[in-house]
């Protein structure tokens, strides 16, 4: 699967569970934490294969895309320490849906439609392919082991430091590893 197809199936799904966790309270938990490990997995894997990827493209749209990743993930935590009950819950619940709402309107109008035209149907299906492997695992590791813990510190802010290691270059002018 293409790779911005693939990420536009994960929007689907993010927004299918807000809509149950908007009309229903009953199951809040349950939903609660498969919004935070979808979402968290998504964000992981744009941030660390994605974004890097189509860096190139528009690089604009991807410092800001990754400065709209911290918001939602702040947003998240603040939601999920947040009982059904109290009175802030259903605003908190709006305000990250409208956080999310307004950054996927940005990737698919203008990132992908970008990135469609410049990196080609072959190499959209390759990194799809590796983006899909990457977001089961991501998955299977969970929200908890995905974003750092506190609300200073963002996973975008660690994918953001994790690239630039990788670019920085060693005195030899040789390309630095990640450990
Ligand atoms: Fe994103
Ligand atoms: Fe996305």
């Amino acid at each position: 699967m293409k790779a911005t197809d693939l990420l536009e199936q994960q929007h689907r799904k993010v927004e299918d569970v807000f809509d149950k966790l908007k009309n229903s309270k009953s199951n809040a938990s349950a939903l609660l934490e498969e919004l935070a490990n979808d979402l968290s997995a998504h964000m992981a894997i744009e941030q660390n294969i994605f974004y890097p990827a189509v860096r190139e493209v528009d690089s604009d749209t991807v410092e800001e895309s990754l400065e709209e990743h911290s918001m939602a993930e702040i947003a998240l935590k603040r939601l999920l320490r947040t009982p059904v009950t109290d009175p802030s819950f259903e605003a908190k619940l709006t305000t990250l849906e409208e956080l999310i709402e307004h950054h996927v309107e940005e990737e698919e109008e203008e990132l992908f439609p970008e990135v469609e035209e410049k990196l080609g149907a072959d190499k959209l299906d390759t990194l799809g392919r590796q983006m899909e492997k990457a977001f089961e695992q991501a998955k299977a590791e969970g929200f908890n082991a995905l974003v750092p813990q506190g609300l200073s510190q963002t996973s975008a802010d660690e994918s953001r430091k994790i690239a630039s290691q990788m670019k920085a270059p060693t005195p030899n002018g040789a390309v630095a590893q990640r450990r």
